[in-house]
């Protein structure tokens, strides 16, 4: 299975994404955490990425979509993929579709997670994330068990993303509003698009992802 999450900075695309690999046995394919990883690793890709997104821009079409076309062709593709936070312009779409009809592979569904504006500020301000093995959390909405302690690995180091402050909200959100919004009805024109209710709890947005996947 291949699909595609999107919806706004915020929306909890790499928390499903999470619980999807879990249960349904998929690669997340997150570009945001390719590029936070190239950044921290100091390679030529994260020197470029590093300014535009600390200021909450998109990062050219052409290095995103290099990165996603080496990735699908790793062996842990094979069985399927969720993409989360690609892509996000018509021309990363365009590039998609060359690339999966050149492989012969196809989407089975665009899922868009619904989300108000409203709620994006207090969702992105307390997140935070595992150090160790990644898994997410937010302050109020989700967090750890045991206070300091991650459920998943029982790490006690967490970290904040530097884009994650009130200021960068505001130009991701004109970006997406801008730059990718435009991609739903790109989709729907191919009838793949499928909506569930970001604002519902983390649950219940799994319950209606699994609605989504039992009908295609
Ligand atoms: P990226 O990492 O993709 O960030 P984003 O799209 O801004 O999305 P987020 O990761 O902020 O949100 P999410 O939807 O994953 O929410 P989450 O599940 O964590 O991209 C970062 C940057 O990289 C971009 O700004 C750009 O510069 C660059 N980039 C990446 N891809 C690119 C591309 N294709 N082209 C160009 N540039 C690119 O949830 C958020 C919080 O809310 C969590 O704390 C979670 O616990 C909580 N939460 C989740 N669901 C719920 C719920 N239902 N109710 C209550 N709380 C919830
Ligand atoms: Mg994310």
């Amino acid at each position: 299975m291949r699909l595609i999450l999107l919806g706004p900075p915020g929306a909890g695309k790499g928390t499903q994404a999470q619980r999807l690999t879990q249960s349904h046995g998929l690669v997340q394919l997150s570009t945001g955490d390719m590029l936070r990883a190239a950044v921290k690793a100091g390679t030529a890709i994260g020197m470029k990425a590093k300014a535009i997104m600390d200021q909450g821009g998109l990062v050219s079409d052409d290095i995103v979509v290099g990165i996603i076309a080496e990735r699908i062709d790793q062996p842990d593709c094979r069985k399927g993929f969720i993409l989360d936070g690609f892509p996000r312009t018509t021309k990363q779409a365009e590039a998609l579709d060359k690339m999966l009809s050149e492989r012969k592979l196809k989407l089975d569904a665009v899922i868009e997670m619904k989300v108000d504006d409203k709620v994006l500020v207090s969702r992105i301000t307390g997140r935070f994330t595992c150090a160790k093995c990644g898994a997410g959390y937010h302050d109020s909405f989700q967090p750890t068990k045991q206070p300091g302690v991650c459920d998943r690995c029982g790490s006690t180091e967490f970290s904040r993303r530097a884009d994650d402050n009130a200021e960068t909200v505001v130009p991701r959100l004109t970006a997406y509003h801008g730059q990718t919004a435009p991609l739903l009805p790109y989709y729907e024109g191919k009838g793949i698009l499928r909506q569930v209710d970001g604002m519902a709890e983390i649950n219940e947005v799994t319950r209606q992802i699994d609605e989504v996947l039992k009908s295609i």
